[in-house]
């Protein structure tokens, strides 16, 4: 672990006296707007673990594609006082932006912790998960969801003695594994989330059979690393080789007469379904089959599986009174949903004329956006997000 308390204890010892450190002891500190450096001058593997997570990440000032969807559904991020069309506070930030939420502020650059997105305070100072469901019916979101303290921090197993070091330098640490440990700490932000319209957009928790609890998201997506620390680099969409352990791609081929039968079987290994998360997030895949020379004689498709072979497309699709499609902030209605839903194992089937093929080859694409909304915003956003991403390839000669 790398840890520079050492370090930090000589200085601390030689500059107390003369210097009032920023995280001093102080059990009744407010700490609401603590900046997550001040944690990783110890936590630093942590630190830097988190520091290049989407949580990091998460605000309009620092992702493209939620800034984007902000800047065009509620408003300027750098301006206070937003209100949505119904005159809200907008909801958006009590998920992307916890510190601005708490605080009822929308100007993210007034504070450095509300530029931090999801940081070590707002997770770390959750005491109690309430549901996302409002008792008086409608749902509350993010920091609505949990109760937090705004001094003590929250761990997985506590104030030991040999820990009490924290005392000397800042909070505590409390106890709270029934939160820390299980899925209930993601789930305020993680587990669904409405359009003004009441349909269904960043979604997971809702996915999940929760029932049982035998594994956690912390099991997948904060796994402990080879010096025993937990991983907070909470790798997801954004990165291409988290989402390949997800989905087993097999292909099977026989000829018969004429043609050639191939099964394109894709097996769901997860919990939630496969892709989760922001509505637009899809994947495909594109089979070709090949001759002897490795010359293309078939394709399941002649641009993109959206276009002609919808069965190899695995989106969710939103429209509008009409039954046109249309982008999440408008949606009135799910048109549909070929996700592959939690543990689902699903073939795809092709009949191919065999003259001549040799070999097939089955290759899945991941994409965070879905092709009309690169279109629509596509100037906006970086290359690399608009940038499929391979996740799985499978291969069969016959
Ligand atoms: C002066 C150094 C120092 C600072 C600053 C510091 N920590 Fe720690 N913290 C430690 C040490 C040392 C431990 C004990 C390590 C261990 O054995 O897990 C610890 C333990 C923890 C634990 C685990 C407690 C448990 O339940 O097992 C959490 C959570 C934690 N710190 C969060 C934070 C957060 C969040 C901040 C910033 C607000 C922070 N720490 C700032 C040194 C520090
Ligand atoms: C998305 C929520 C979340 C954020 C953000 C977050 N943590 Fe954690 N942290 C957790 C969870 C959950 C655990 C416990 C995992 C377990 O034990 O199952 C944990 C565990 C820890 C521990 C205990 C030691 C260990 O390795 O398990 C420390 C220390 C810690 N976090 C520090 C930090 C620091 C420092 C930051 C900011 C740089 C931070 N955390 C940001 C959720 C979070
Ligand atoms: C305070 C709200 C909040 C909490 C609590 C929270 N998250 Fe998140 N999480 C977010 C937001 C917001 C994003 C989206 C950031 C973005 O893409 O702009 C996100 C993104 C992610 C991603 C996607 C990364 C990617 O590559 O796109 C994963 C995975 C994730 N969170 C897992 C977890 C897990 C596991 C927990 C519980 C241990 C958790 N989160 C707790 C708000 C939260
Ligand atoms: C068995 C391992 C596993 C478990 C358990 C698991 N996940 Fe995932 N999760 C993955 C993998 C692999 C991906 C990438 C594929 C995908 O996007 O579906 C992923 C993707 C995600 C994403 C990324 C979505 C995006 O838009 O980028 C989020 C958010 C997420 N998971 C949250 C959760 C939450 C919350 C839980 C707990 C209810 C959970 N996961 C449980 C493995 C797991
Ligand atoms: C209940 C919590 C919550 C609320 C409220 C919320 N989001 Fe998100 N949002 C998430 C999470 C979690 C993710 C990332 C994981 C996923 O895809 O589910 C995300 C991802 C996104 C993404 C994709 C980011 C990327 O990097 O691909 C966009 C865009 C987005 N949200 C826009 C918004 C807007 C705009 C609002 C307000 C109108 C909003 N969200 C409100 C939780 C929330």
């Amino acid at each position: 672990m790398k840890l520079r308390i050492f370090t930090l204890l000589c200085i601390s010892l030689i500059a107390a006296p003369f210097a009032t450190t920023s995280f001093a002891a102080d059990p009744h500190k407010d700490i609401t707007n603590l900046t997550s450096d001040k944690c990783g001058k110890c936590h630093e593997e942590i630190y830097d673990q988190w520091k290049g997570s989407m949580h990091a990440q998460s605000t309009a000032l620092k992702d493209p594609i939620h800034g984007t969807f902000y800047s065009a559904v509620v408003g300027d991020p750098k301006a206070e006082g937003v209100k949505t069309g119904k005159g809200k506070y907008p909801v958006c930030l009590q998920c992307h932006a916890p510190a601005a939420a708490k605080a009822g502020s929308t100007k993210l650059d007034a504070k450095p912790a509300y530029n931090e997105g999801v940081n070590c305070i707002s997770c770390h100072t959750l005491t109690k998960f309430k549901g996302t469901k409002k008792p008086g019916g409608g749902l509350q979101l993010g920091m609505q969801a949990y109760e937090y303290s705004k001094s003590a921090l929250q761990g997985p197993m506590g104030t030991v003695k040999d820990r009490d070091h924290l005392k000397k330098y800042g909070q505590d640490v409390a106890s709270n594994a029934g939160l820390m440990r299980t899925s209930d700490l993601c789930m305020g932000c993680h587990d669904q989330r409405n359009n003004g319209n009441e349909i269904s957009l960043c979604q997971t928790g809702s996915e999940v059979d929760m029932a049982g609890g035998s594994t956690t998201c912390q099991t997948c997506h904060m796994p402990t690393t080879d010096d025993g620390i937990t991983n907070h680099a909470m790798m997801g969409g954004h990165m291409a080789k988290m989402v390949a352990r997800g989905l087993v791609l097999t292909i099977k081929a026989s000829k018969a007469g004429d043609k050639v039968k191939a099964v394109v079987k894709l097996q769901n290994l997860l919990p939630h379904a496969f892709p989760t998360g922001a509505p637009f997030r899809n994947f495909y895949v594109m089979i070709d089959a090949f001759d002897k020379d490795g010359k293309k004689l078939w394709s399941n498709t002649k641009s993109h599986p959206m276009k002609d072979d919808k069965k190899a497309m695995f989106m969710y699709t939103l429209g509008d009174e009409n039954h046109k499609p249309t982008s999440p902030p408008k949606a009135t209605q799910v048109l549909g949903d070929t996700r592959l839903k939690p543990n689902e194992t699903r073939e795809l089937l092709y009949e191919i004329a065999s003259a001549g093929v040799v070999s097939i080859k089955a290759t899945a694409y991941y994409d965070l956006l879905l092709n009309p909304i690169k279109k629509k915003f596509g100037d906006k956003l970086p290359a690399d997000v608009k940038q499929p991403k391979v996740i799985a390839r499978a291969d069969v000669t016959l």
